[in-house]
């Protein structure tokens, strides 16, 4: 598979198999996200792989939906605030811009092995970060469920065009 067949193969997976994520697989993807380019490389993410039964039930209660509880296993993506680069000029805090890019080389690592992922933003954040007893600096940015999907392939990809998105030498809206 070359690149741009992984990222087309790479879709939002929301019903997974139950086998269970081999351990190899789970160290395989957070490798990946490792490998992830960060602002001054401060590097300023920590995840927490959740795999066992009674961690994952409560993290559902973090997002309640059906789908998610199908999921074997899933990746809490966490920010440090206190290590992330904040531009001088302005202050802009470079921790979730680290975090995501981290996370898309997870999730491709993990489509290239026959695993599925869904990024999950829309959960109750202030609960997850009670539930690993968070210090302030750390916030959690993402959940990702992560397992074999009960499908192979996801629905058509629907993208802008390169037209309503890229631009020559010029910006216009
Ligand atoms: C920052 C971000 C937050 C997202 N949050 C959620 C979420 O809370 N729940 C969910 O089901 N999908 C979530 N998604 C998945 C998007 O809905 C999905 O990526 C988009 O519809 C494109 O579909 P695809 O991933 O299958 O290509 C999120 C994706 C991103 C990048």
């Amino acid at each position: 598979m070359n690149f741009k067949e992984l990222a087309q193969r790479r879709y939002s997976v929301r019903s997974y198999q139950s086998t269970p994520v081999e351990k190899e697989k789970l160290i395989q993807v957070v490798e990946a996200a490792l490998l992830a380019p960060s602002a001054v490389n401060f590097q300023p993410w920590k995840f927490v792989v959740v795999n066992d039964p009674i961690l994952l039930a409560k993290l559902q209660s973090c997002y309640h939906r059906e789908w998610f509880k199908s999921a074997p296993a899933c990746i809490v993506a966490i920010g440090d605030h206190d290590k992330g680069w904040h531009r001088p000029t302005d202050g802009k805090d470079y921790t979730d811009i680290d975090v995501a890019i981290a996370i898309d080389h997870l999730m491709l690592a993990a489509t290239e092995i026959g695993l599925g992922t869904c990024w999950i933003c829309h959960f109750n954040a202030e609960k997850c970060a009670d539930l690993f007893q968070l210090a302030s600096n750390f916030e959690p940015i993402a959940m990702i469920p992560i397992g074999y999907p009960e499908f192979e392939a996801g629905p058509e990809k629907n993208r802008k065009s390169i037209d309503q998105s890229v631009y020559w030498n010029k910006f216009e809206e």
